[in-house]
């Protein structure tokens, strides 16, 4: 049974059972936007009632398989995807050198291969219809690292990466996308951060500072995950969305300061890198 109409947007958002997902689809349902909630503990959207524009879907983004079926009972459900939010995700402290194989592979399984899994279950339908707009789950974290995030920034950047080159494949079919970096947010996930099996003593000046320091923050350092859910929606609802959406001004200043070191180390170096033109 198809329920949608064209005028109101259907929703397909992942980690939707915590912080900025579940924000989202609380969002979405009261502006009377057809939702599908994706989570591995979907009994987590329980408080938000029973509504008959909500469609729980219980799917790890890790199981390709269950992510494509995911996406079919949306279909069949409400008729069409307008907005995908790729935004399952977690992160990892430690030291590059700290986390294990084992813990490295799991955060990209996740966070890179995961939103790989919804772009090749989704798009076909995006194609289908000409028409939708990705959200991509990134961060600050996307365009600069502090010590100990060294393995989330590296999904981030994948995150970035790909999605630089996906937005001029798909432009062409009517289909935008939208990088979305949130500063520091108050959600659950800092407390969901997986830690590297091991520490040295000799990251203590460095990864264990920034840890402190992050912990040490006021409450007030964080952006309120209602106005980060608003945030997306204003660039979803605008003519012309932006590639990459800011929010929080903290997050921006320090993108800023990495993006402007960046320009200046090109041209602190521009006669080496001009040297080996022929
Ligand atoms: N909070 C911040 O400070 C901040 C800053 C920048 C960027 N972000 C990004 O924002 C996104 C959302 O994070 P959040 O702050 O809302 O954190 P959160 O409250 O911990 O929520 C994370 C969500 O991801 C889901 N998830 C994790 N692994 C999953 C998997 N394998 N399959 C399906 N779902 C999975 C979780 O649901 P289940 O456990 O039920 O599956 C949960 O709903 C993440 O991509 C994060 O990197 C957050």
């Amino acid at each position: 049974m198809t329920t949608s109409v064209n005028t109101s947007p259907v929703w397909f958002v992942t980690g939707a059972s915590s912080g900025i997902g579940r924000e989202l689809v609380r969002h979405a349902l009261e502006a009377g936007e057809a939702v599908a909630a994706v989570a591995r503990r979907t009994a987590a959207l329980d408080e938000l009632g029973e509504h008959d524009q909500l469609l729980r879907i219980d799917a790890d983004v890790r199981d390709e398989a269950a992510v494509r079926t995911a996406v079919e009972q949306t279909v069949a459900r409400f008729g069409r995807i307008d907005v995908v939010a790729n935004n399952a995700g977690y992160g990892l402290f430690g030291a590059v050198e700290e986390a294990d194989d084992a813990q490295a592979r799991a955060i990209f399984d996740t966070n890179v291969f995961g939103v790989l899994n919804v772009l090749r279950a989704t798009l076909p339908v995006l194609r289908g219809q000409r028409s939708g707009h990705i959200l991509q789950g990134s961060s600050y974290y996307g365009q600069t690292a502090d010590p100990g995030v060294g393995l989330l920034a590296a999904t981030k950047y994948a995150v970035e990466g790909l999605t630089d080159a996906l937005v001029a494949e798909v432009a062409p079919l009517g289909i935008k996308v939208t990088l979305v970096q949130p500063a520091l947010t108050a959600t659950p996930f800092l407390g969901n951060l997986d830690a590297a099996s091991v520490t040295h003593a000799d990251y203590d000046q460095t990864v264990r500072a920034v840890q402190q320091a992050i912990g040490a923050l006021p409450g007030s350092a964080f952006s309120g995950v209602d106005r980060v859910a608003a945030g997306i929606r204003a660039a979803v609802a605008g003519d012309n969305p932006p590639l990459r959406l800011a929010l929080g001004a903290a997050g921006a200043e320090a993108m800023r300061s990495a993006l402007n070191a960046r320009i200046a180390e090109l041209d602190e170096w521009a006669a080496v890198t001009q040297a080996v033109d022929a």
